[in-house]
């Protein structure tokens, strides 16, 4: 078993907050990120993906195919985008980095798939200090 990884990067606006909480509210449960007129973040997207070594290739995924998955179904849908109002795979959801991380895992594991590569990891740095890794819906231990 070997990984590999492809970072991306993107920019984009959210906003922390509920409905059904006041602003007070909101600003002491999501802090910063609950400001009403949105905010940006400059997003570094870590995807890792797992399997064996094509003997053919050398590879175990074609570094430009990851790329390209990830952009076509996450990148292009998120960079400069408000992902409360604009990103189709967010709808109906809290804006944080770890329904992000979950909405992500979500988009790539059958396009992955379809390129014999699975999933391992889906790691969002929404700054430098504070980073969310999304492993899979389950953890399979010893595989
Ligand atoms: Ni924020």
């Amino acid at each position: 078993m070997i990984f590999i990884t492809r970072r991306e990067r993107f920019n984009a606006a959210h906003r922390l907050f509920r409905q059904d909480y006041t602003d007070e509210k909101n600003l002491e449960v999501f802090g910063k990120c609950s400001n009403p007129n949105w905010h940006g973040h400059n997003y570094i997207l870590y995807v890792t993906v797992k399997g064996e070594v094509n003997q053919e290739t050398g590879f175990l995924i074609n570094l430009k195919e990851l790329s390209k998955v990830i952009n076509l179904h996450v990148i292009e849908k998120v960079d400069h985008k408000n992902i409360n109002l604009e990103v189709d795979f967010m709808k109906g959801k809290l804006a944080s980095t770890e329904n992000l991380a979950i909405s992500i895992w979500d988009e790539l594991d059958l396009p992955l798939q379809r390129l014999n590569a699975m999933l391992h990891s889906v790691k969002i740095y929404e700054s430098e200090n504070n980073i969310v890794e999304y492993l899979g819906p389950k953890i399979n231990f010893g595989s």
